[in-house]
């Protein structure tokens, strides 16, 4: 009798759900736990929106133990089909819209998916595992920007800070974390919330600070810079964002919340030189050097001025960050500059168009 219960997928092992594990945090993930855990079965429900994108799971679309569902969050249907089929151990809900510019320019869809599909996804949990909770987990994958913004002389971000969201996508992801914490409190679902600043590193869409400042370079296109370029962000690499959540499903305790972060605070203007600079070294140009093309834009609309997270919480049970920012970035120079194929496949069709939208008025292009 075979153990399987679809090719590769084998019985015995715990399966876990990953939702949005087609997008970059989640399919770093998705890499970084069939890279070492051999006892782990991985489904991934995506939508497949502009963000997602399977080849960035092309590898792993070839493993056993890797399942891949093109579906909605919000698809009762289908998610209850799945903890039918699967009877997962374990959910990981990366699946959101994550662009805070989209989030100002169409805000309808960030409640969608991040709100409603938030709840489908509790209420799907709930009802498969509310006879016996016991080894279940749902994880919750925030942000650290459902806690608003800081100033200058303030301390980082901790667990205890009040959620102060200023924008539709960090307000729909406090909405979400609300509804978390309330089915745990209410239902006893098992559930762990994480938030997490600023990642960089493979497999993330151009329209993000970092990946889009390294493809304008390669194309010689001008930089925006919002407003002053004074902003701050604690940038992490996404390696040690995917420990962390690993670190957590095993470590973290049912019913919390836990800040991730790289204590690596700086300004956008000082991580745009920083490219800059690199990519004078990899990709000299006759037009002249990088930093020729940054170009003070208008600001954001509410934008949030600095955040910083104090991860002692997380470091107390042994989660520590490794990658040095100095090094992390080149290496994230050079997969972009490598991958450009993966860059250019995403960017046709729909995102041409929401460049137009978002920085036509600003750069005065046509
Ligand atoms: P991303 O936009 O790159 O990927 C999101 C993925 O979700 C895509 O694959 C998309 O197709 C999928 N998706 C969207 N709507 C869906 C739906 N309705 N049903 C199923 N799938 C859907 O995002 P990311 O940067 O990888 O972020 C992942 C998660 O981590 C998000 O919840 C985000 O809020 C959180 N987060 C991101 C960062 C960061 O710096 N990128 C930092 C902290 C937290
Ligand atoms: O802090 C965690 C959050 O980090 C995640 O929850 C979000 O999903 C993720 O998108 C990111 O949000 P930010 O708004 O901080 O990231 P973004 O890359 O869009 O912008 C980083 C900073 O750079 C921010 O201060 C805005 C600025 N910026 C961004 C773009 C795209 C510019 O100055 N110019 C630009 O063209």
């Amino acid at each position: 009798m075979s153990d399987s219960i679809s090719d590769g997928i084998v019985k015995q092992n715990p399966t876990w759900l990953i939702t949005g594990g087609a997008g970059f945090i989640g399919a770093n993930f998705v890499k970084h736990i069939l890279a070492h855990r051999t006892d782990v079965n991985v489904v991934v429900l995506d939508r497949l929106t502009y963000a997602g994108n399977l080849q960035s799971l092309v590898d792993e679309l070839a493993q056993p133990c890797f399942e891949f569902v093109k579906g909605d969050i919000n698809d009762a249907d289908l998610v209850a089909k799945l903890f039918a089929q699967y009877d997962f151990t374990t959910v990981v809900n990366f699946a959101a819209e994550s662009h805070v510019d989209r989030s100002i320019l169409g805000p309808d869809e960030f409640i969608q998916t991040n709100v409603q599909g938030t709840l489908n996804m509790l209420q799907q949990s709930l009802k498969a595992w509310q006879d016996d909770f016991s080894g279940r987990l749902f994880l919750q994958i925030s942000t650290d920007e459902v806690y608003g913004t800081l100033g200058l002389d303030d301390g980082p971000f901790t667990e205890r800070h009040a959620f102060a969201p200023n924008s539709p996508y960090a307000a729909s992801k406090a909405s979400a974390d609300h509804l978390v914490r309330a089915w745990h409190h209410t239902y006893g679902l098992p559930t762990v919330t994480t938030h997490c600043s600023n990642n960089y590193g493979p497999f993330q869409f151009p329209e993000k600070l970092i990946p889009l400042i390294i493809r304008n370079i390669i194309a010689r296109k001008p930089l925006p810079i919002y407003g002053d370029g004074q902003q701050r962000r604690d940038w992490l690499h996404v390696s040690d964002h995917c420990a962390a959540i690993e670190f957590v499903i095993a470590n973290g305790k049912l019913g919390e919340s836990y800040c991730v972060g790289g204590n690596n605070e700086c300004t956008n203007l000082t991580i745009v030189e920083q490219i800059c600079q690199l990519m004078d070294k990899k990709l000299p140009s006759s037009d002249g050097v990088a930093t020729d093309l940054i170009a003070y834009v208008k600001d954001r609309p509410g934008h949030d001025r600095r955040y910083a997270i104090d991860a002692t919480k997380l470091k107390s049970l042994g989660w520590t960050p490794k990658q040095r920012f100095d090094s992390a970035i080149e290496q994230t120079v050079d997969w972009y500059l490598a991958n450009q194929s993966w860059v250019e496949a995403i960017t046709s069709g729909e995102y041409q168009q929401f460049y137009q939208r978002q920085y036509q008025h600003r750069l005065g292009e046509e």
